[in-house]
């Protein structure tokens, strides 16, 4: 009866669960109770893996190949990669705060896992597999370890002989990111090199000119800079040392190469690949200038590992698709929903891996989502865990953005004919907060003449869109966002706001005060009188679906993965794109021709911005 009863409730607290969340699917490494691991080692079951040193030539990602043997295979034997190799009760911190969540043997999540039949449909009968794994340079030495009883009560029966990178300490992914000013480029990377150990710095200059040698700065964090489990528990993994270096007084437009360095006290050096970067365009020059906008991508992996395909099935696609068109690209924004680490921090190293051929050759601007940043208590604006515990730290020192304070995610950056003010949903944004401050600063700012393309962008909805969920509600939006936010977007005459969170993709008209200024659907002339807004959440997580209810402000809806591209052609034209990740091609476009006239010209409530004292 009482079961009854429940299961009858059941579907009522699932379809509430789903309203509130706005993405199902979880971390597949929390799938996995490592806390559980009983140790049940069988003499006669063994892992084997080769090479033994990886990247002799310098490599970063390597193949390995793991062989498996089982006296006693079982549909539900999986294999843990664990990284340090060494993980064990040994490793257990003794000064945990939460002794619960750590387990009495294993106290790490596995880097990544595959089912042992993976490759070896008949396993359960042989007793033999072999898994081909891919791995990335993440300084530390690797192990494989088998495991029977399924992810719930995992049993640990054989572990693997050591491999390594030849240097696991090796400078690796850098991402570019403007600096505070449009003629410096910043450049982060990740190493294993402490400040004791040896002085980061960046070799770089003018392409085929002589090189010169700026320094790095260092930054790293412990595992009590985490805000609670599992990114302060199994999830937790050394980051390493994160370096930043300032290139600055660039020659706009110019070719640089660079090389990222590392001088060791005995005085020998060490050296990552040579890379090359084009410096930014002088603010308000005109020249062809091309702009990504996604979010939500995350990472897959691509040997099949943790289930990728069931956590951010568009990543892979759409990473692949910009490396592919790269040369046709001057800048990208991912607005929020970076890694989906979701705690396990091994992740941020596998996404700044996955990115590296992109954010190594154009800055690769980062905006926070719920993902990096929300945990119940530390003043994220919602109360919720979706960071698993990373409580923004992760996001905020594995990525430079040009914030006055990058715990507080709101920048502007200007590139060429665009300004972009990205916003932080994830702090409050109301009229009298700190944030809603920096936004109409952002856009008061502006000279529109030189330019006239004004960008905003956030991680949530906060204008419109009509995914399911948003509907259900019947906001269309985060609540507070229209509400808060429309009287900026008007007085200052923004152009396009672009937002994700939700994964699939949108665009509304020309909006003023809730209404279609326009009928016209892709070619905009004239006066300035509407924002439009998008939704490009579409960037790698499992899709959101769309509410059958009709509004008159969604003019185009497609519940599949991509992202968009802004090409300014000049000071009166520009082109708007939207690309499935699938095959790159466009699917929806709109242009906007005007002169500077048209955005001074006094329509609606009054002329050229004024302040907002009456
Ligand atoms: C942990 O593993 C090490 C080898 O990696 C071994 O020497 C040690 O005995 C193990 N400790 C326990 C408690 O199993
Ligand atoms: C491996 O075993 C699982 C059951 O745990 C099964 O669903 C899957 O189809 C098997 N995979 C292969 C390749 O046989
Ligand atoms: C300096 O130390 C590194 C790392 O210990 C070593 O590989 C290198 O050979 C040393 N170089 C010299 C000149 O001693
Ligand atoms: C989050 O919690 C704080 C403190 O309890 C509360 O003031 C705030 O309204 C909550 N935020 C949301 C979006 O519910
Ligand atoms: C807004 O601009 C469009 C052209 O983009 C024009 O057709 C329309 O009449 C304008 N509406 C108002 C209210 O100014
Ligand atoms: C969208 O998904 C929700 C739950 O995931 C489901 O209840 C709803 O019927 C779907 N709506 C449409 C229009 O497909
Ligand atoms: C701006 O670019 C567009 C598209 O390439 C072109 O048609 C137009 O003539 C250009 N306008 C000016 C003023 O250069
Ligand atoms: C990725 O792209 C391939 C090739 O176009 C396509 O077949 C596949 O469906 C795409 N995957 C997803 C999840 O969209
Ligand atoms: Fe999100």
């Amino acid at each position: 009866m009482a079961m009854e009863r429940f299961s009858s409730l059941l579907p009522i607290v699932l379809v509430f669960l789903c309203l509130l969340r706005t993405d199902a699917g979880d971390q597949p490494l929390s799938k996995i109770a490592i806390h559980r691991a009983t140790v049940g080692i069988d003499g006669s079951a063994h892992v084997r893996a080769s090479p033994m040193v990886l990247g002799l030539k310098g490599e970063d990602i390597e193949w390995v190949i793991v062989e498996v043997r089982s006296s006693n295979p079982t549909a539900d034997d999986w294999v843990g990669v664990f990284s340090p190799a060494k993980f064990n009760s040994s490793t257990c911190p003794a000064d945990i705060d939460d002794p619960g969540a750590q387990s009495p043997y294993i106290c790490s999540a596995p880097i990544k896992f595959q089912i042992a039949n993976y490759s070896s449909p008949d396993y359960t009968k042989t007793g033999k597999s072999s898994l081909k794994l891919q791995l990335i340079n993440q300084r530390a030495d690797f192990s494989f370890a088998l495991f029977s009883g399924g992810f719930m009560n995992p049993k640990l029966v054989a572990v693997s002989n050591v491999i390594s990178f030849a240097n696991p300490k090796a400078p690796l992914y850098p991402r570019l990111a403007q600096g505070k000013s449009w003629d410096e480029m910043t450049i982060t990377w990740t190493s294993g090199y402490s400040i004791l150990e040896a002085i980061p710095f960046v070799e770089w200059g003018l392409k085929g000119w002589p090189q010169t040698r700026s320094p790095a700065g260092t930054l790293t964090f412990t595992r009590n800079s985490m805000c609670g489990p599992p990114a302060r528990t199994v999830g937790w993994r050394d980051p390493g040392f994160i370096h930043t270096s300032f290139l600055k007084d660039l020659w706009p437009n110019s070719e640089y190469t660079y090389k990222l360095g590392h001088r060791l006290f005995n005085g020998s050096y060490v050296w990552s690949k040579l890379y090359s970067f084009k410096a930014s365009p002088y603010p308000g020059q005109d020249s062809l200038q091309r702009v990504i906008i996604f979010g939500d991508m995350g990472k897959a992996e691509r040997d099949g590992s943790n289930e990728y395909s069931d956590y951010q099935p568009g990543s892979l696609n759409t990473t692949d698709q910009l490396v592919k068109d790269l040369e046709n690209i001057d800048i990208v924004f991912h607005i929020g929903d970076i890694t989906y680490a979701n705690g396990y921090i091994s992740q941020w190293d596998q996404f700044t891996s996955q990115v590296e051929p992109i954010a190594s050759a154009v800055p690769y601007m980062i905006g926070s989502g719920n993902h990096e940043r929300d945990w119940p208590g530390t003043g994220s604006f919602y109360n919720t865990t979706d960071s698993q515990g990373e409580c923004g730290v992760l996001a905020e020192t594995m990525f430079y953005v040009p914030a006055e304070n990058r715990a507080k995610f709101w920048y502007s950056t200007d590139y060429g004919m665009f300004r972009f003010c990205i916003a932080d949903t994830e702090h409050d944004w109301r009229e009298g907060s700190e944030q809603y401050k920096f936004i109409e600063r952002c856009f008061a700012s502006v000279d529109r003449q030189k330019q006239p393309w004004l960008i905003f962008a956030a991680h949530r909805v906060l204008g419109y869109s009509s995914s399911f969920y948003y509907a259900a509600e019947g906001s269309f939006a985060e609540p507070m966002g229209r509400e808060s936010l429309q009287k900026l977007w008007q007085r200052y005459k923004v152009d396009i706001a672009i937002y994700g969170h939700v994964h699939n993709y949108e665009r509304t008209c020309p909006i003023y005060q809730n209404q279609c200024v326009s009928k016209e659907k892709s070619h905009y002339s004239g006066t300035v009188n509407g924002t439009i807004h998008i939704v490009a959440g579409g960037g790698g997580s499992h899709l959101s679906n769309f509410t059958d209810v009709k509004t008159d402000w969604s003019i185009y809806r497609d519940m599949d993965f991509g992202f968009v591209k802004l090409t300014a052609f000049n000071h009166s034209s520009l082109l708007f794109e939207y690309k499935k990740s699938s095959d790159g091609n466009v699917h929806d476009s709109f242009t906007i021709s005007r002169d500077y006239r048209d955005v001074l010209a006094c329509i609606h409530d009054g002329c050229e911005p004024t302040t907002s004292a009456t």
